[in-house]
């Protein structure tokens, strides 16, 4: 990307909802980071990466839970995506949440309390390269099974329900599902040329164990 295109986005960055960004610049490649997507004149432009339901999405909303009966300062957690170790969710919950690429070729993250990744998936290489001195914003990328980074596909929207619900449904703008950059990906259109490829930036995260998550599900 262009360096002048990465200087119009530090406006963009100070303003991240929610978002901690690191003062002290640091080259830790295992510090927490957060991800935005940047694929310029495209939907997807500056959409924020979010974990939901094992998969990951641009736009919407990270689904975190926090089991607040046992756990003091849930209302303090963030509901914002933070990676950090360049594979894994920053959660606090034991056993701790890695990400990998399942045989779909669909990002995905492990669930709570357990550590089962399907056969045939990809845990990497992923890899979090943070930004230069001064400037916030790194890069995270995925280079397994031949994949150039990742790509955005569009989730079509359900065609069940009343005629009201499905032109609802065609009205709003669609969901955009994370994939690694590659051919034979089985994406939720059926054709991978649907998908849009895109920059992952990656904006180092000052967050401390008490507003981290404590889970993404
Ligand atoms: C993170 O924030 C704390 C408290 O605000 C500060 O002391 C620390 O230097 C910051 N670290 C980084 C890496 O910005
Ligand atoms: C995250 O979402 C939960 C549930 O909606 C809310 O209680 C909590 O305050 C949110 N956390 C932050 C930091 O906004
Ligand atoms: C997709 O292609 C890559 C690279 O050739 C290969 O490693 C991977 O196994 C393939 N995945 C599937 C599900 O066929
Ligand atoms: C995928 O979409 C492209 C562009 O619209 C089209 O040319 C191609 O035939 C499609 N492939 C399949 C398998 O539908």
């Amino acid at each position: 990307m262009k360096i002048s295109a990465l200087l119009s986005l530090v406006p963009l960055v100070a303003a991240l909802p929610g978002s901690r960004i690191g003062t002290t610049k640091t080259k830790d490649v295992n510090a927490p980071f957060g991800v935005t997507a940047a694929r310029s004149g495209s939907p997807i432009h500056f959409l924020p990466l979010t974990a939901s339901g094992s998969h990951f999405f641009l736009g919407g909303k990270s689904s975190t839970y926090c089991p607040s009966e046992v756990v003091p300062g849930c209302a303090g957690r963030t509901n914002d995506t933070i990676i950090y170790g360049q594979s894994a969710l920053d959660v606090v919950v034991p056993g701790g949440q890695s990400i990998y690429v399942a045989p779909s070729g669909a990002l995905s993250f492990t669930t709570p309390h357990s550590g089962y990744i399907p056969a045939g998936s990809s845990q990497g290489p992923f890899v979090y390269t943070p930004g230069a001195s001064g400037n916030p914003l790194g890069t995270w990328t995925y280079s397994g099974q031949g994949a150039s980074g990742f790509m955005a596909c569009p989730v079509p929207a359900s065609n069940s329900g009343s005629a009201a619900a499905r032109r609802a449904a065609a009205a709003a703008p669609p969901t955009w599902q994370v994939y690694a950059a590659q051919q034979n990906a089985t994406v939720p259109t059926g054709n991978v040329t649907d998908c849009l490829g895109f920059d992952a930036l990656a904006v180092g995260m000052n967050v401390t164990s008490n507003s981290l998550a404590w889970e993404y599900i």
